[in-house]
């Protein structure tokens, strides 16, 4: 069974799109109802959800089994908020909801399905937002950095397991949660994401990669630009 939690993420759901083929989906989503179909899949189940419930999260996969009559195989953990970075800097609230969604809830979710999981994908969404800290979204930026450092460690621990591991990193992503915004260079949609995570999933090649692939040039290049211009750039 695929659990994908935050079943109306963009890249979540075309990421299940593409796995989905004849096979059962549970959906764990805050609007329930606003969750799409899955063509192809074999049954679609869609379950309340809301990541800030942190002692939910095990109950949650155990209701998803339940429901599905299946285990978990492959878990998509693609719930997130990019929240206000202006309302956070004067809302301490604020910046601990996002601190919570994007960091404490992933955590949590990752050490049940890591623990609960005898076997199969686990697929997490860092973001190159975490790579340096920018003083224009240094919370969401903040959470993504812990995130990927966390991802990194249960990496290793789940290496030589059954259970594997696959944390993309992508750029900018051109959908809900960018509405609005200016895309910046190397921008990809979510579909471009979905595709480049299920190429690794298929190919069985865990770990963490940038999306698109040539993000990694640039990503250098940031490490190495001086502080005084790179408290300047834009989200
Ligand atoms: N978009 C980007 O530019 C970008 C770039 C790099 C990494 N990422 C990461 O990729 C992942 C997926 O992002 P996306 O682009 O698919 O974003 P999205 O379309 O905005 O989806 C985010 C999902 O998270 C859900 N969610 C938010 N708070 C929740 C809560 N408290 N409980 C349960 N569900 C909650 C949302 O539910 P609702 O529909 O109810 O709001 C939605 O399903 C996230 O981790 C994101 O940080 C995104």
């Amino acid at each position: 069974m695929i659990l994908l939690l935050g079943g109306t993420s963009d890249i979540g759901t075309e990421t299940v799109q593409r796995l989905c083929q004849g096979r059962t989906v549970v959906a764990a989503a805050r609007r329930p109802e606003a969750v799409p179909d899955f063509p192809g899949a074999a049954s679609r189940h869609v379950l309340p959800f809301d990541a800030a419930d942190l002692t939910g999260h095990r109950r949650l996969v155990e209701e998803a089994e339940r429901t599905a009559g299946e285990k978990v195989d492959i878990a998509v953990v693609a719930f997130g908020i990019l929240g206000d970075q202006a309302r956070a800097e004067a809302d301490e609230a604020h910046a601990a909801e996002i601190a919570t969604v994007d960091y404490t809830a992933q955590v949590s979710m990752l050490t049940v399905l890591a623990d609960h999981m005898d076997s199969g994908d686990i697929v997490a969404f860092s973001s190159v937002a975490g790579w340096r800290a920018r003083r224009a979204n240094y919370v969401y930026g903040s959470t993504k950095a812990g995130l990927d450092a966390f991802c990194q460690g249960l990496s290793d621990r789940l290496h030589g397991t059954d259970l594997r591991l696959y944390v993309a990193r992508p750029g900018f992503v051109i959908g809900s949660m960018t509405e609005g915004m200016t895309p910046a260079p190397m921008s990809v949609t979510p579909a471009q994401v979905a595709e480049a995570v299920v190429a690794r999933v298929r190919a069985g090649r865990p770990g963490t990669f940038w999306v698109p692939g040539a993000l990694r040039v640039l990503a250098g290049v940031m490490r190495l630009v001086p502080r005084p211009i790179w408290r300047h750039m834009p989200r």
